[in-house]
């Protein structure tokens, strides 16, 4: 990570803007020296939008950074504001003087995300853990702000909110705004060292990758005249419906799919320096070949194979 020159001149939240790694959440806040920077007010302050667990958990997490510095939690935003003060006061028992959210800093309804983003300032952090149907628009206003972004998995729920991202994250990449998400597999030191092992050959050749996850979510039962109600959809659908959350298949198993991708990257930089796969074009998806007899050799709908 680039280090400052003149330490008197910029504050925690400028070097979070200057430094040039991406990293986690909790990692770019753990890379703070605590007293390096003591001009101005040094303190960075999160904004939580969507006040759930995991919402709830990220906060927790960024202010359990061993050494992290100066930190709180400014200001909430969600559609229910009683779920938001039961998590308030939940995080005030067990973090004290590090909630500093003044009533007038907490925000109900759609427009929230903007109010709780407008307490910050650049630099800072916003937490962006609702279910992934508006993570871009609320990832979107925080860079264009200048405001860090940790965003919680799944990032869209179609392939419109995904491109957004794409665009406010090469926004993101232009001012020095760092945006971190919630993959934490690529942050496991054990994860780390199995793939670098595997790299060195110790499984020898990998011809295919396949992730299972054991798991169900439950079937959506009926909803009766709930159904049809968009405050109802975005409490009930979250694992079921796809506009809400992207769905089970993809909320769930994204951890491993992400995974796939990890050691998919790993593999390309192994087989480049392979003579006999020159030919192959790691571009573009490899499609599974079925025998003379038109079977599949594993025929697994969904997996990714290198025949
Ligand atoms: N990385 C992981 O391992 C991990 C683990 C659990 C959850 N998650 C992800 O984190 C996200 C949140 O999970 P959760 O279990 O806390 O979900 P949740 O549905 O329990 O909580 C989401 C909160 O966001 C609020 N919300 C919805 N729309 C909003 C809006 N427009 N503005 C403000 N608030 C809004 C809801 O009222 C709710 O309080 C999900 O995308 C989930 O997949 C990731």
């Amino acid at each position: 990570m680039m280090q400052p020159t003149n330490k008197s001149s910029v504050n925690r939240r400028q070097f979070l803007q200057h430094s040039g790694s991406l990293a986690a959440g909790a990692a770019v806040l753990g890379s703070l020296p605590p007293t390096l920077f003591a001009a101005g007010d040094d303190t960075i302050r999160l904004a939580l939008i969507g006040c759930g667990g995991r919402g709830t958990g990220a906060v927790g997490d960024a202010l359990s950074v061993p050494k992290g510095g100066p930190i709180k939690l400014y200001a909430m935003a969600d559609l229910n504001e009683k779920r938001m003060e039961a998590q308030r006061k939940a995080l005030q028992e067990k973090f004290q003087d590090k909630i500093d959210v003044a009533e007038d800093r907490k925000f109900v309804g759609f427009q929230a995300y903007r109010q709780a983003i407008d307490c910050l300032r650049p630099g800072d952090v916003a937490l962006c853990t609702t279910r992934a149907y508006i993570r871009a628009v609320h990832v979107e206003y925080a860079i264009r702000k200048g405001i860090n972004v940790f965003m919680e998995k799944p990032f869209a729920s179609d392939p419109g909110g995904l491109h957004r991202l794409l665009r406010a994250g090469e926004e993101a990449e232009k001012k020095g705004v760092k945006v971190a998400a919630g993959l934490q597999c690529r942050h496991s030191p054990a994860r780390q060292a199995l793939i670098e092992k595997i790299r060195e050959g110790a499984m020898g050749e990998i011809p295919l990758i396949r992730a299972n996850r054991f798991g169900g979510g439950g079937g959506l039962g009926n909803q009766r005249e709930n159904a049809n109600k968009l405050l109802s959809q975005l409490e009930f659908g979250k694992i079921h419906l796809l506009w809400v959350g992207s769905g089970h298949m993809v909320d769930n198993l994204i951890h491993q799919i992400d995974e796939c991708c990890y050691w998919d990257q790993m593999m390309k930089s192994r087989f480049q320096f392979c003579d006999d796969l020159d030919d192959l074009n790691y571009d573009s998806p490899v499609p599974v070949k079925a025998d003379q007899n038109g079977q599949f050799p594993v025929p697994i709908p969904g997996q990714w194979t290198e025949v």
